[in-house]
């Protein structure tokens, strides 16, 4: 016993890891062990009472010493592996989530208009038809109404299917003059594809004040577009149909992928539709309290979602709601 005593000892000392020592354990108490194998390999019924009494003590006071001695070792092993850290490496990687590429674009503009002086609102999901439609001059009857389709409650309120349901709200609330932008989630009856989603998001913008004009509209446009693309865009301006606004536009920007030669994404065109507007139409200054021969201004949709895709080069429009970690981790929390 006191020769495996020294032995044990003379291996502890060697052993200057945690899994070192356990290997010395397995050999001394372990299953197979050389201390284990000591009472395995005694004849116990040959020694008379007070020789087995001894024995037993003798054992069982080895084992436990053995016990104790690799215990403590493991426990400085611990010591010595800690201390081996190198505390000038890097820290690991966080686990933190990233911000949502919508989000980020949204954040970036809510930063680009308040630099222009814009209030930022927010806005209300489940619209009455009054907001959504009626107050932006689209009548009960009117074919414009299946321009967009339109998830309807049993109560007969809807999810908005634009963020221009907020643009009546916030003249009634705040009159004119204003400047104001309102980002937010809608929705639409839509069949999903690669470029249509039923949950999308729009940044809606209204400027009302005394001789507000498409300059005016033009200018913030591109000032809009320039410092979301950090670099200085060219725009065209069509004419589009919206009853809310008169006269009414799209607004094009030249493809940045191809420079406008043409490509897939622009579809050949040289073009990306981008940002519908107008100037606000007479009949909902008057729903929103705003008086039309004093006041003029104007009103844009820009499509969120789509930007975002224009943005990051992202061709998939159903990778955004899809919840997909090494999607969403590319995009790196760029805000303070
Ligand atoms: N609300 C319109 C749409 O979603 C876009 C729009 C907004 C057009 C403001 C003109 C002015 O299609």
């Amino acid at each position: 016993m006191e020769t495996i005593k020294d032995n044990l000892l003379k291996e502890l000392a060697k052993a200057d890891t945690w899994e070192a020592v356990e290997k010395i354990r397995v050999a001394f108490l372990g299953r197979q062990g050389i201390i284990t194998n000591l009472n395995k390999n005694v004849d116990m019924r040959a020694m008379n009472t007070d020789t087995r009494k001894a024995w037993g003590r003798n054992f069982n006071t080895l084992k436990t010493w053995a016990e104790d001695a690799v215990a403590a070792a493991k426990a400085n092993a611990k010591i010595t592996v800690k201390a081996n850290v190198d505390l000038t490496l890097p820290p690991a990687p966080s686990s933190l989530g990233s911000v949502h590429p919508i989000s980020l674009v949204q954040i970036e503009i809510e930063q680009i208009f308040q630099g222009m002086g814009f209030t930022v609102g927010s806005g209300i999901h489940v619209e009455s038809e009054y907001y959504n439609f009626s107050a932006l001059n689209i009548p009960d009857d009117h074919p414009a109404r299946e321009m967009q389709d339109t998830f309807w409650l049993t109560n007969g309120q809807v999810l908005r299917t634009h963020t221009s349901n907020m643009q009546v709200r916030m003249l009634q609330n705040y009159g004119a003059p204003l400047k104001a932008i309102f980002p937010g989630r809608c929705f639409r009856y839509e069949a999903v594809d690669a470029s249509h989603e039923n949950t999308f998001y729009q940044v809606e913008g209204i400027m009302v004040d005394h001789n507000i004009s498409i300059a005016n509209l033009i200018a913030i446009m591109r000032e809009l577009l320039s410092s979301v693309f950090h670099q200085n865009i060219t725009v065209r301006l069509r004419p589009g149909y919206f009853p809310f606004v008169e006269p009414g536009f799209e607004l094009d920007c030249q493809c940045l992928i191809c420079k406008g030669h043409g490509c897939k994404t622009c579809k050949n065109s040289g073009w990306i539709e981008l940002l519908p507007c107008g100037m606000i139409h007479p009949k909902v200054l008057a729903e929103g309290k705003i008086n039309p021969d004093e006041y003029t201004g104007f009103a844009f949709g820009l499509g969120l979602t789509r930007l975002a895709m224009m943005k990051y080069n992202i061709p998939e429009i159903r990778l955004f709601n899809s919840g997909e970690i090494d999607f969403l981790k590319q995009f790196v929390p760029a805000i303070a």
